[in-house]
């Protein structure tokens, strides 16, 4: 079967390491591979409306500093199809004819959606659109038939709620859509990674990220003042890896090499996780050794971005030209849409 592989993230702010290690490194392994038909990395501005209906230039604005975040992480545009979600309007036509095919219990059962309105305190407010973004969601997937969707998580109900949304489809109006996958982030610490402060996520909101964007000093300032194990007070203190932002950090980042490099008392993380827990390591050198990794992997990523800021003009037009070729093949699925759904007024017309 042709692999047709389709992510997406809601343009609201600066990717962040939990962004990299959770969904941009498997995208650049996908790459790499180059095993796949068409790659296509969706900006979902318009998901991202759904929640920020009065803040569209926090959305407009943001689209251009997540597709700089891609490029300066390695996203090829050579390789990827980048495309912004509000300039392919076929996705609104087919979001609202699956609209008819889910109940608004099925919405609010959703347990992303679910979460997202308890966070978002919507209980009695939530805007019609957020409530339905996972039928949007189906869109965004079926439009272009991708059968494999590298997300994290947190993702996993939209997946299950479009592979429902397919099989809706077809079995009423006929075979369209080939049913999609998730696939998720081979680590288990990279699934979600906590935030600085060891709240179980990274959020803008809660200041705890780790930007890829982020100077030398401040990531190195926000690896020093990370949360790491409360009980661990003197170094000889036994120390807890659980909830211990620190190694939840290098189980996603640390390969053995690193330990050659920047530790050479210790051969790999297990060697160095039964010290702390034994007690006589403290957190600053366990603190400065994943500094030292977190400078290897971001200072390119920062150096690549600076370059890239230089060519905005260049990576609109990318982003312009890549919509409209997404646009032309939602219009091929579309069409057949509604070949099915016998909602063709010209075989009417020819018809007499
Ligand atoms: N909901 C995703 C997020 O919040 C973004 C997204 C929109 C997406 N459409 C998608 C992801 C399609 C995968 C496939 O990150």
């Amino acid at each position: 079967m042709k692999k047709i592989i389709l992510t997406g993230d809601r343009p609201t702010g600066n990717l962040h390491i939990g962004h990299y290690v959770g969904s941009i490194r498997t995208r650049l392994a996908i790459q790499e591979k180059g095993d796949y038909e068409k790659f296509y990395i969706m900006i979902a501005d318009t998901q991202a409306l759904t929640d920020n209906a009065k803040n569209v230039d926090k959305v407009t604005n943001n689209v251009i500093q997540v597709v700089l975040d891609y490029l300066s992480a390695g996203i090829d545009p050579e390789k990827t199809c980048i495309f912004i979600q509000s300039l392919v309007p076929e996705l609104f036509e087919i979001t609202s004819y699956f609209m008819n095919l889910v109940s608004v219990a099925r919405l609010k059962r959703n347990p992303t959606v679910k979460s997202e309105i308890s966070m978002r305190g919507f209980e009695n407010t939530i805007p019609a659109g957020f409530l339905c973004y996972p039928i949007s969601q189906a869109a965004d997937i079926l439009a272009f038939n991708a059968n494999i969707i590298p997300v994290g998580n947190d993702q996993l109900p939209m997946i299950e709620q479009t592979r429902e949304i397919a099989n809706t489809f077809n079995s009423t109006y006929g075979e369209v859509f080939t049913l999609p996958n998730a696939v998720l982030p081979e680590i288990k610490a990279c699934e979600r990674l906590p935030g600085t402060d060891g709240k179980l996520k990274m959020s803008k909101s809660l200041g705890n990220c780790i930007y890829l964007k982020d100077s030398a000093e401040e990531i190195k300032q926000k690896i020093m003042s990370a949360y790491t194990d409360p009980d661990h007070i003197k170094v000889s203190d036994p120390g807890k890896i659980e909830g211990n932002v620190v190694f939840t950090y290098l189980d996603a980042f640390c390969k053995d090499e690193h330990f050659a490099k920047y530790l050479p008392d210790y051969k790999n993380l297990d060697e160095l996780k039964n010290h702390y827990q034994k007690g006589g390591l403290g957190d600053v050198k366990v603190k400065l050794f994943l500094n030292n990794i977190m400078q290897e992997t971001l200072s390119p990523i920062r150096e690549k971005r600076a370059q890239y800021e230089q060519n905005i003009d260049k990576i609109y037009e990318m982003l312009f030209k890549n919509s409209e070729e997404a646009s032309k093949e939602a219009r091929k699925t579309l069409e057949k849409m509604k070949e099915k759904m016998a909602l063709n007024y010209k075989n009417f017309a020819k018809k007499g």
